[in-house]
């Protein structure tokens, strides 16, 4: 998922400098190729979503369920970061955002391939007028910082999980975890912010 994310942001941020170019990147997102990962991304992102629900099921049994047992001794909760205390809300709150992201975009585009329909021809136009809408961009700016604080724990998780959690990666890890989180998440919000600045007229339109 982590490099998807990476993917759809260097593609995303041609949008920044090239119309032609992000349209011609869509266009490489649609062939067989990348449309083949699509349903494997899906259901690696089903087991994600269920382990991490079997997981806090886990973790709030060995903390002592949902009572105030939990705060009262034994519990490591105040020596996690908020964000991994908030893992699973944080993973709510991007599926919600994912929800709007489809309805915006890939309702338009990529479901379009799969069902036989009119695929949307000018994908930077559907980006320009998506975020030229103010609340619509606030609202994606609000999914990138949830978004942030879910990879800033998530990123260097997963490595510890994979047994990278000595004492010396571990500190490597979270400040590995904290650039990354903030390049990607940076540059989406950026994605979104220029265009909603060039449809409103307060930058100048891109020509090419
Ligand atoms: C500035 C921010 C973003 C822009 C402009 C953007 C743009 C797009 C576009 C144009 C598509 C349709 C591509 C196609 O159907 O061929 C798409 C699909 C998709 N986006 Fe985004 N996206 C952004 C952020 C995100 C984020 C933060 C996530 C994940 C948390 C995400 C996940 C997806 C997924 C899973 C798809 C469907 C798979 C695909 O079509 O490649 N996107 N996005």
């Amino acid at each position: 998922m982590i490099l998807f994310l990476t993917l759809h942001t260097v593609i995303n941020s041609i949008s920044i400098f090239s119309k032609d170019g992000f349209n011609a990147a869509c266009e490489f997102m649609g062939t067989p190729i990348v449309s083949f990962m699509v349903p494997i991304l899906a259901f690696g992102f089903i087991v994600h979503i269920i382990y991490a629900i079997i997981i806090n099921i886990q973790d709030l049994k060995s903390r002592g369920g949902l009572s105030f047992k939990r705060y009262a001794g034994g519990s490591k909760a105040k020596a996690d970061s908020w964000s991994a205390q908030n893992m699973i809300v944080l993973g709510l709150l991007i599926i919600i955002g994912l929800g709007l992201h489809f309805y915006d975009f890939w309702l338009h585009m990529q479901y379009q391939l799969f069902t036989g329909g009119t695929v949307e021809p000018n994908p930077y136009g559907l980006l320009l007028k998506t975020f030229g809408n103010i609340w619509i961009c606030a609202l994606y700016i609000v999914w990138f910082v949830v978004l942030w604080l879910h990879l800033t724990h998530g990123f260097w998780s997963a490595f510890s999980h994979l047994g990278w959690n000595n004492d010396k990666w571990f500190k490597r890890l979270k400040v590995i975890s904290y650039i990354v989180a903030t390049l990607l998440c940076g540059a989406l919000a950026l994605v979104a912010i220029t265009n909603c600045l060039r449809f409103n007229g307060i930058l100048p339109m891109l020509t090419a």
